[in-house]
């Protein structure tokens, strides 16, 4: 893996805990990328999710888009976000990291942490905001902040527009794949692991289209219905930690150990909560046809062969779960308005334009799909890095 920009580690004066900061590559000064906050994060594993977000930046470059990629970065803090230090911890975490966020690092959240919570917290710390450092490129601030504001408050069915676009993504890039191996949305099963804001917005989406939701499982393991879970009953009946309240179950409903998911009788699997979920060996208990990885680095790399040799396709992060961060900045440099449909029109024709070309490209080259996405970033990095640079 390319070696980043910048990386360090920071540990906590009061309590020891560790987090972490990794920038990748900047481009005109500023990297983008959230904030993860789990027991036994590592900068290892920040390090590959910064690298991630570079390609996800670049994948969507569009010269004619008002949106210019930025560099790809991330931040980790090695905590349980329900731990009571989880939120002190948080705030002492952004204090360290102020002269970074203010200067060239966007964040926002990303597992175990909320937005709200991000920007509680982030104010706290002295911040105006977690994504400050992006305003000096701005052609007019307080528009464009408005039309952000606005789209956060934006409302679909209980559920904000910002925690659904990414499952809008998600669940796009699902169906192109079925649409290519002409496989009728009404005959495919889905089984996800997590239903927090990526994988309770791509059930919610994949559901509508006409798919069953099967299985899906949380923090107090899975739960399952070959005939199909009701899912608009289960995201009403989640915590603010994406744990559903199992007094919500149907009489068909049947809980199962946490790993279940992974074996479901399904079509599609959408891996939407931890890294390294799918390793070497319990890959073997896969039957669905599809991986799609809402969550980042999901699948481990020595898992893709033996999965790729059985047939499965596995179709990347990169690509799969790149629609939050694209419409956060879609909407800031005013290529969308503060309106749910046509943020939802703009992810899905960007997606499937997306997955349309790593397909494609991935057939030409005899490559997987992650191969192909990383190709097809990796062409587009020198041409940023010569039109706008890495320092502003
Ligand atoms: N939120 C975003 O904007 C965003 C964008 C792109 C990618 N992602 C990625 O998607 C993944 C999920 O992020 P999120 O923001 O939806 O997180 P979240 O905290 O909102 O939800 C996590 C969900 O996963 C479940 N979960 C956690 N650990 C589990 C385990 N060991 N077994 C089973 N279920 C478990 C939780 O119960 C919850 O339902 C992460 O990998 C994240 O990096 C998030």
């Amino acid at each position: 893996m390319a070696t980043p920009l910048m990386s360090l580690t920071w540990t906590d004066h009061l309590t020891g805990r560790q987090g972490f900061l990794v920038v990748d590559r900047l481009v005109r000064g500023v990297a983008s990328g959230g904030l993860r906050m789990r027991p036994g994060c590592t900068l290892e594993e920040v390090t590959g999710l910064a690298r991630g977000m570079t390609l996800k930046e670049a994948l969507y470059y569009d010269p004619a888009g008002r949106y210019v990629p930025l560099g790809g970065a991330k931040g980790g803090i090695d905590c349980d976000p329900r731990d009571p230090e989880a939120y002190p911890l948080l705030v002492r975490y952004l204090r360290a990291m102020r002269p970074y966020i203010e200067r060239f690092w966007t964040t926002g959240e990303d597992l175990g942490l909320s937005q709200d919570v991000v920007d509680r917290a982030a104010a706290e710390a002295g911040l105006v905001s977690s994504i400050q450092a992006v305003y000096p490129l701005l052609d007019d601030e307080a528009q464009a902040r408005r039309r952000l504001a606005d789209a956060f408050a934006v409302e679909v069915d209980g559920m904000g527009l910002d925690e659904l676009v990414g499952g809008c993504g998600v669940a796009e890039a699902a169906l192109t794949a079925l649409d290519r191996a002409g496989v009728p949305y009404t005959e495919t099963r889905v089984a996800l692991q997590g239903l927090g804001t990526m994988g309770g917005a791509t059930a919610r989406f994949l559901s509508r289209a006409g798919l069953t939701v099967v299985a899906v499982a949380d923090l107090k393991g899975t739960i399952a219905n070959p005939a199909g879970l009701d899912v608009e009953a289960l995201l009403a009946a989640r915590d603010a930690h994406g744990t559903v309240d199992r007094a919500a179950l149907r009489p068909g409903d049947r809980e199962l150990p946490g790993d279940a998911w992974l074996s479901a009788r399904a079509e599609v699997l959408v891996p939407a909560a931890v890294s390294y979920a799918i390793d070497a060996e319990n890959q073997e208990r896969v039957t669905a046809r599809w991986i799609v990885e809402a969550a980042n680095m999901p699948v481990r790399a020595e898992a893709e062969p033996p999965l790729a040799a059985r047939g499965v396709t596995v179709l990347p992060d990169v690509v799969v779960n790149s629609g939050t961060n694209a419409w956060w900045w879609w909407t800031l440099f005013g290529d969308v308005g503060p309106d749910a449909e046509e943020a939802f029109a703009h992810t899905r024709r960007a997606m499937r334009a997306l997955v349309g070309r790593m397909l494609a490209r991935a057939e030409a080259e005899g490559i997987t799909p992650r191969a192909a996405a990383h190709a097809l970033a990796a062409d587009r990095l020198p041409e940023l890095a010569d039109r706008f640079g890495w320092y502003r």
